[in-house]
């Protein structure tokens, strides 16, 4: 249910990059679906990239989804054209620190799909210290443990 509320704030025709990834079902489910053109799955894990890579190969999906070995929007290149990043499942504080330390990849047309595991404050700060206007949230609740998305598109002064 997580995953599919994130995919639901993915617009349609995306060229998304998960960063990241895990398993890489979110970018599989959306190609599956033709829901978005292309998807790079990200992974600074060498365990997670393995999986990623396996699920992509399983879905017969590697020609419209690259898996990248990478620290966070490194895995990003010009060529791609990304038009939307998803950053899930990780800390607020962690998905912050990877927007920050790859502010030169973002050309600040793609929209920010974040679902942040806590620390949802300080990603909020750094969304509206560059300018970042959050267009849509949500809290969800899965078994014991509530989830927030937050979707953003630069746009801006911000207050
Ligand atoms: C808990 S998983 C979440 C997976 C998936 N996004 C989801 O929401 O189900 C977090 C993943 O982020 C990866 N990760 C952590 N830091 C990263 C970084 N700097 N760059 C890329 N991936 C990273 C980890 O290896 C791990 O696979």
């Amino acid at each position: 249910m997580r995953l599919e509320r994130v995919a639901a704030h993915v617009p349609a025709g995306a060229r998304l990059a998960d960063i990241g990834s895990d398993h890489g079902y979110l970018p599989v489910a959306l190609i599956s679906r033709g829901a978005i053109a292309i998807a790079v799955a990200g992974e600074a894990g060498s365990t997670p990239f393995h999986a990623a890579e396996r699920s992509v190969r399983e879905s017969g999906l590697s020609q419209l989804i690259s898996v990248r070995l990478a620290d966070g929007l490194a895995a990003i290149e010009p060529r791609d054209e990304i038009t939307a990043i998803s950053l899930c499942g990780m800390g607020g504080e962690k998905i912050r620190d990877i927007l920050d330390s790859g502010k030169a990849r973002l050309t600040g047309r793609e929209r920010l799909i974040l679902q942040p595991n806590g620390g949802e404050q300080a990603l909020r700060q750094w969304l509206m210290e560059n300018g970042y206007r959050i267009l849509f949230e949500e809290v969800l609740r899965e078994n014991r443990f509530a989830y927030e998305i937050i979707v953003a598109e630069r746009s801006g002064p911000v207050t």
